[in-house]
């Protein structure tokens, strides 16, 4: 592996070091999904190979470090990272901090590399813990973030370490999502189509405000397209609605940008009864709406069509549940015929790009979930912030 090319000046990364017999304490996004204990979507185990193994490669001692899940500070066995070093190959120490850890770290030797078991399982984590940051900054030399998918969050391991740390850098992951999904947030080629589902409208809420106002069409759909139905009038049935956010999703649709909401859905009597699917235009008022309808996935496939950048977070419908996936399903291919420039982030749309195989005809596929959103929609990363402001 050859020097690496900056492309972000401003961010140091971990191409810039003497890294030989220098304990890394690596922050990666580890958090993937499981399923009956077992992995069920390795995709950002996979990413973070590249900076493990260039540590590894230039003799560092490597001190992985990721959360799963959310335990909430205490110990739920159930999360614990022991299938993840697994599937790493790499040791897993039984805690994050203390003196059978420190033992453990002192003895690596140079290429190397030990795994943290789940940084959550202290409340000192999410707390950004001053004394819990220093504990982890002890572990390294230096420290580098690779966890893309976590920078929004103001955590021990994300922010509150770089300052206790002698040297902070990032991972070639983190850079290239970066650099990549800035030409979405600063200069995206237009029309500039953003398409947004996933179920609540709360947990988007303010970054959907800023997101509007930088696109020319957006889409919405999952269960949160039926709040802002009803904030058209419509109705909608039993659909997952939060009424509290009808006047905030009338006020977004009155900012200007264009909205395109879903014009027939595949409705069941409730979402555990898939027997009961069919296409209808309008929700009965016994009804529940469970994903977007053919006539709305060729209406989508039409704007992607004309295109410039396309950005989409988020399922269009109970994508767990056939056959309320094939909605989600059906973007996923309009994006991958799109001759936009495209980016996907969010776990069920990346899975839906996944399972059709489609991963390599879309421009850049986001480890961040929760992240990329918010970077894209030009709010700052935290974790982003604390290296940015070392730098
Ligand atoms: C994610 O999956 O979005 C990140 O790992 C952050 O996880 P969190 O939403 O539990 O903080």
């Amino acid at each position: 592996m050859g020097v690496r090319r900056r492309d972000r000046p401003g961010l140091p990364l971990v191409s810039d070091l003497e890294l030989r017999s220098r304990r890394v304490f690596l922050r990666a996004d580890l958090n993937v999904p499981l399923r009956d204990g077992r992995i069920a979507d390795p995709t950002r185990i996979h990413a973070s190979q590249e900076t493990l193994a260039y540590l590894r490669e230039r003799g560092a001692r490597v001190v992985l470090a990721s959360h799963l899940g959310r335990p909430c500070g205490s110990v739920v066995p159930e999360l614990s990272l022991t299938p993840i070093a697994e599937s790493l190959g790499i040791p897993l120490l039984p805690d994050s901090v203390g003196p059978e850890v420190e033992r453990a770290v002192d003895a690596l030797r140079d290429g190397d590399a030990v795994l943290l078991e789940n940084l959550r399982f202290h409340p000192e984590e999410e707390a950004n813990h001053p004394d819990f940051a220093a504990r982890l900054a002890r572990l390294g030399d230096v420290y580098a973030n690779d966890a893309f998918g976590t920078c929004h969050r103001a955590h021990a391991s994300t922010t509150g370490i770089v300052a206790h740390s002698k040297q902070a850098v990032a991972g070639f992951l983190l850079d290239r999502e970066v650099s990549t999904l800035a030409r979405l947030r600063d200069t995206p080629e237009r029309p500039y189509v953003c398409i947004l589902g996933g179920a609540k409208v709360s947990d988007k809420l303010s970054v959907l405000e800023a997101l509007v106002r930088k696109a020319d069409l957006v889409i919405v759909g999952g269960a949160m397209a039926y709040t802002f139905l009803l904030a058209q009038g419509e109705k909608v049935g039993r659909s997952l609605v939060e009424t509290d956010l009808v006047p905030a999703a009338a006020a977004l649709m009155q900012s200007g940008t264009e909205f395109l909401l879903p014009s027939d859905h595949v409705v069941a009597d409730s979402p555990g009864d898939p027997g009961s699917a069919r296409t209808l235009e309008r929700i009965p008022a016994r009804a529940v709406a469970l994903d977007i309808g053919p006539r709305t996935r060729a209406e989508i496939e039409t704007r992607l069509t004309s295109a410039a950048s396309v950005f989409w977070n988020g399922p269009l419908g109970l994508f767990e549940t056939p056959p309320f996936d094939a909605g989600t399903r059906a973007v996923a291919q309009g994006l991958a015929r799109s001759s936009a420039y495209t980016v996907v982030a969010g776990g069920d749309s990346l899975a839906a790009v996944a399972s059709a195989g489609l991963g390599k005809r879309i421009d850049h596929c986001s480890t961040g979930g929760g992240a990329s959103l918010e970077f894209v929609g030009g709010r700052p990363l935290p974790g982003l912030v604390a290296l940015e402001a070392r730098a």
